[in-house]
C-alpha cells in the first residue's frame, strides 16, 4: 500500500485488503466524466475569483482537459490504493502536471465533490429515461388506436367483471406512464441543485463563487445549506422510488402479458424476437422478456429499500456509509434503460387476438350488470334487480345457459316491463359502447382519451 494523498497524520498504512474494503473505485469510475467536469468548473472558478493565479489555473485546466481525452481514449488506469474516482483522478493529474495539481482541491472537499458528481450522474441520465417512457406511451397509443373496438373481459379479482375495450386497457397504462414521466420531471427539479462549494460540511474561508460553478455545470439551483448539500441523498431516493413505481407498472403489464399468451387465454401472441424456446420441450414459446422485466422490478425495489436503510440513522453531515448510495443507483439506471427498450419492442411487435378476446366475453356472465341496470331503468330498485339477476345467473350456471339465452316468456315472468330491447343491451359490444360516462370504457370515451394523449405526446 502506497502513501495516501491524505496521509500526513498517519504513521501506519492499511493492508491492501482493508483498502479494498474501503475503496469505491470499482464502481464510482462510472462517474469519471462527471468528476472531471466538476473539477474543471471548480478550477475555473478559482481562477476567476483569483484564489489561484492564472498560470496555475491554466496548467490545471489543461491537465484536466487532457485527462478527459485520455479517459475518452481508455488510457486511464485506476488503483484501489487511490480509493475512489476523485483521488484516482487527482493522483493521475499530479503524475502528469506535477505538484501544481495539489492546488485544485483548494476550497473543496471530497464531500461536496462526490455529491456534485452524483447529482450530475443522475441529472445526465434522467432525460434518456423520460424519453424511453414516452416512446412506450406512443406505442401504447398506436396500439390503443387500433383496438378501440376490441372487446375483452374486464377483470376484478381476476374474475370476469364487465366487458371493456382493449384500447381502454392500454390507455390505463398510458396514464400510469404519464405520471411516471411527471415524477421523473419533478425528480429533475431536486437533482438540478449544486452542492459544489459546500466543502467538507461548513463552507470555506476562501472567497469562492458558487453561482459560477453552478452555472458552469448547468445546475438550475444551489443548495442553500452546506450541511444539507453534502449529507442528503433525497434526490437519489426519489429517483429510486420513481424507478420502483415505474417498474411496478411495467411489471403488472408483463404479468398480464405472461398470462394472456398462455394456452388458456391466447389473447396475445408475442413476436419470436421477444420470446424464447425450451431446451427440452420443442413446442414452447416462453414470454421470457416479460417475465424478466417483472423479475427485475425486485432488484430496483431492493435498491430503494437499501438506500433508505443505509440513510435512516446517519448523523449529519457526511459519513462513509454514503458511499453505499451509488451501486444501487447505477444498477437501477442499468436495469431501467434496457427494460424500457425491451418492453417497447415487445408491445409494438405483438399480435392481438381480437377474436379470442371477444369470444371470452360471450360465454360468461359479464353482462349481468347490464341486465340489472336495465331492470333498474324499468323502475325496479337496483338492489332488488341485483338479486333477480343473481338468481338468473345461478339458474343459468345449472342449465348451462347464458343471460342472452333467456326467453322473452321467462323475462316477462320476472317483470312485464321487460321488452325485446333487453337483448341488444346484453351484447358485450353494446355494453361497452354504452359505458359512456367520463373516463369510462365507452368507445367514444376511449377515442377521446387517445385524442388527448396524441396532443400530449406532440407537445414535447
Ligand atoms: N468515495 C467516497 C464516497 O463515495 C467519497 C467521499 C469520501 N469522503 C470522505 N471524507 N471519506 O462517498
Amino acid at each position: 500500500s502506497t502513501k495516501k494523498l491524505w496521509g500526513g497524520r498517519f504513521q501506519a498504512q492499511a493492508e491492501t485488503w482493508v483498502d479494498e474494503f474501503g475503496a469505491s473505485i470499482g464502481f464510482d469510475q462510472l462517474m469519471a466524466d462527471e468528476d472531471l467536469e466538476g473539477s474543471l468548473a471548480h478550477v475555473k472558478m478559482l481562477k476567476k475569483t483569483k484564489i489561484l493565479n492564472e498560470s496555475d489555473s491554466d496548467q490545471i485546466i489543461a491537465g484536466l482537459e487532457n485527462l478527459q481525452q485520455e479517459l475518452h481514449d481508455g488510457k486511464l488506469h485506476f488503483t484501489v490504493e487511490n480509493e475512489d474516482i476523485h483521488m484516482n483522478l487527482e493522483s493521475i493529474l499530479t503524475d502528469e502536471i506535477g505538484p501544481v495539481a495539489g492546488k485544485l482541491h483548494t476550497g473543496r472537499s471530497r464531500n461536496d465533490q462526490v455529491a456534485t458528481d452524483f447529482h450530475l450522474y443522475v441529472k445526465n441520465r434522467l432525460p434518456k429515461i423520460i424519453e424511453e417512457i414516452k416512446t412506450i406511451q406512443s406505442s401504447l397509443v398506436d396500439l390503443a388506436d387500433k383496438n378501440v373496438e376490441t372487446v375483452m373481459p374486464g377483470y376484478t379479482h381476476l374474475q370476469h367483471a364487465q366487458p371493456i375495450s382493449y384500447g381502454h386497457y392500454l390507455m390505463a397504462y398510458y396514464s400510469m406512464l404519464k405520471r411516471d414521466v411527471e415524477r421523473f420531471e419533478f425528480n429533475m427539479k431536486h437533482t438540478d441543485i449544486s452542492p459544489l462549494g459546500a466543502a467538507a460540511l461548513a463552507g470555506t474561508t476562501f472567497p469562492i463563487d458558487r453561482q459560477f460553478t453552478a452555472d458552469e455545470l448547468g445546475f438550475d439551483n444551489i443548495y442553500t445549506n452546506s450541511l444539507d448539500a453534502v449529507s442528503d441523498r433525497d434526490f437519489a431516493l426519489e429517483f429510486l422510488s420513481n424507478a420502483s413505481i415505474l417498474m411496478m407498472h411495467l411489471s403488472r403489464f408483463c404479468e398480464e402479458l405472461s398470462m394472456w399468451v398462455s394456452y388458456e387465454f391466447k389473447y396475445i401472441e408475442l413476436s419470436d424476437q421477444y420470446t424464447t424456446g425450451s431446451s427440452i420441450m420443442p413446442q414452447k414459446k416462453n414470454p421470457d422478456m416479460a417475465e424478466l422485466i417483472r423479475g427485475k422490478s425486485g432488484r430496483v425495489y431492493g435498491h430503494l429499500l437499501g438506500l433508505l436503510s443505509t440513510m435512516k440513522s446517519l448523523p449529519l453531515a457526511y459519513n462513509k456509509d454514503l458511499q453505499e448510495d451509488k451501486e444501487g443507483t447505477f444498477d437501477t439506471v442499468k436495469t431501467l434503460l434496457p427494460a424500457l427498450k425491451v418492453f417497447n419492442g415487445m408491445i409494438s411487435t405483438m399480435k392481438v387476438n381480437k377474436e379470442k378476446m371477444h369470444h371470452a366475453t360471450i360465454n360468461d356472465f359479464s353482462n349481468a350488470t347490464e341486465l340489472a341496470d336495465y331492470l333498474a331503468t324499468k323502475g325496479i330498485p337496483f338492489r332488488e334487480a341485483h338479486g333477480i339477476v343473481g338468481q338468473l345467473v345461478l339458474k343459468g350456471l345449472e342449465e348451462h345457459r347464458n343471460l342472452q339465452d333467456i326467453t322473452m316468456e321467462e323475462f316477462k315472468k320476472i317483470s312485464p316491463l321487460i321488452e325485446e330491447d333487453v337483448y341488444p343491451v346484453l351484447q358485450p359490444e353494446v355494453a361497452v359502447a354504452r359505458r359512456n360516462s367520463y373516463g369510462g370504457t365507452g368507445f367514444e370515451q376511449v377515442k377521446k382519451q387517445i385524442q388527448q394523449a396524441k396532443l400530449e405526446l406532440a407537445e414535447k
